[in-house]
């Protein structure tokens, strides 16, 4: 089963974004997550296009861009361009979640949709079979450094039931509140991917804790 570490770049020190770059290209990281905010669909902001676009001119990590928008289809051309290798749509945020999906395809990204802590996964059963990969919130979205949400382990657990049955090959990626405690229960839970932002940013060696992530 694939075990993948995504860094949050959310909670790097942006006066020094391209060290942040650096460590994570010379880390056993698989992914650099991006969070982008609006202010709208989250009660944040946090960066967008311009960023992303400058970030992949450095990165040595495929980019795996999480949109906290609304109306992300207005945006999916945009952030292609700028190198989203993943592009994650909000569930909540897509009233023709089928149309947005395809729309993504079309630029040649993998497409991925997010479901927030009340968001059942069932929800998901008529749309699963085209996606690369779900995005489960185990915190509230918005924010890094949030506490996590013990309901999550059994959201991923339905997740991969239903993964199972429509589409094996789509990944199972987890958000917020990952430590060693919460990460090792999500893989065994069956979770492929997990993010983690403050959890290796304000490691003292980010490099360590990625790749004991890794081995949880
Ligand atoms: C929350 C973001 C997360 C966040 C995770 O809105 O989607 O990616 O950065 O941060 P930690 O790992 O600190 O919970
Ligand atoms: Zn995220």
């Amino acid at each position: 089963m694939k075990r993948l570490i995504a860094p949050s770049i959310l909670s790097a020190d942006f006066n020094r974004l391209g060290e942040a770059i650096q460590t994570i290209n010379q880390s056993e990281a698989d992914f650099i997550h991006f969070d982008v905010m609006d202010g709208v669909f989250v009660p944040n902001i946090s960066f967008g296009i311009p960023v992303i676009k400058d970030v992949n001119k450095i990165a040595e990590k495929p980019l795996d861009v999480h949109l906290m928008i609304v109306n992300p289809d207005k945006f999916i051309v945009p952030f292609a361009k700028a190198g989203a290798s993943y592009l994650t749509v909000h569930y909540e945020a897509c009233p023709h979640l089928h149309r947005t999906i395809q729309s993504i395809k079309e630029q040649n990204v993998k497409a991925s949709v997010c479901l927030n802590p009340h968001t059942p996964v069932w929800l998901l059963e008529d749309i699963i079979a085209e996606l690369d990969m779900v995005l489960l919130m185990s915190v509230n979205p918005g924010f890094g450094g949030q506490k996590f949400i013990e309901n999550t382990y059994k959201k991923v657990a339905q997740l991969k039931e239903l993964t199972e049955r429509f589409n094996p090959d789509c990944l199972i990626e987890v958000d917020g509140g990952v430590n060693y405690e919460t990460g090792k229960k999500l893989f065994e839970a069956g979770a492929n991917v997990l993010v983690a932002g403050s959890f290796v940013f304000n490691a003292e060696n980010s490099i360590e804790t990625i790749k004991n992530l890794k081995l949880l």
